[in-house]
């Protein structure tokens, strides 16, 4: 059973981070979850979900029944203002970090270490650590401040997995658009996945 870390932030696509959540759980791994209040608004605004914001047990359990998760037990929610989280130090064990969708003021955030709240601390954390730290942004058209930062924390360490379904799998869907984006992602993180039709198999 792994340990991972989804941060949703407020890129359009909360739906990637959504399916990513649910697909570690049906999985058997244990999943931090952090959104950052853009995140949180997106999420609610393109979804539907309205993460609660007071108790952190509650909001698991509205997660797990918004993703119709049997039961709660593997998530825990973290709330990005709370920098004593376990994620915001290295001492806590993570196999990997998923920031999934993935703003650019956050992988700008990254890029530069600023590290002022608990998502961009804990992405910090990854790359100080080694560890392995998967960005999934969505943004269209790039900028060259983009394009820079991209590479920064590419060349720091991070893996980009861009949200960018493919065709050559023939979706029929926009579910399998989205599955096309996440089996990639789970892919990077080595969980064995059947999300999208391989090429030729
Ligand atoms: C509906 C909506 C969609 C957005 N989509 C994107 C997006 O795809 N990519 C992006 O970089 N920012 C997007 N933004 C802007 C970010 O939410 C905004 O820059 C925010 O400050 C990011 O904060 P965060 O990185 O802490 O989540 C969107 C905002 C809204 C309201």
């Amino acid at each position: 059973m792994g340990e991972y870390t989804v941060v949703v932030t407020g890129a359009s696509g909360s739906v990637y981070g959504m399916r990513l959540i649910e697909q570690l759980v049906l999985a058997g791994h244990n999943v931090s979850v952090c959104f950052t209040d853009a995140g949180r608004e997106v999420t609610a605004f393109e979804l539907g979900f309205e993460l609660p914001t007071e108790d952190a047990r509650v909001a698991r359990v509205a997660l797990a029944a918004f993703l119709e998760l049997q039961d709660a037990d593997q998530i825990r929610v973290a709330y990005a203002g709370d920098l004593f989280d376990p994620i915001a130090s290295g001492s806590h064990r993570t196999d990997a970090m998923v920031v999934c969708p993935c703003t650019m003021g956050f992988v700008a955030s990254v890029a530069h270490g600023l590290a002022a709240n608990l998502p961009a601390r804990a992405a910090d954390v990854m790359l100080k650590e080694r560890r392995l730290l998967v960005l999934v942004p969505r943004e269209t058209p790039l900028s060259l401040v983009h394009l820079r930062n991209l590479t920064a924390v590419a060349e720091a360490g991070a893996v980009i997995v861009p949200a960018m379904p493919a065709f050559y799998q023939r979706p029929e869907s926009i579910d399998d658009m989205v599955d096309f984006v996440v089996g990639k992602v789970l892919d990077v993180l080595d969980v064995e996945n059947e999300l999208f039709k391989r090429w030729r198999s």
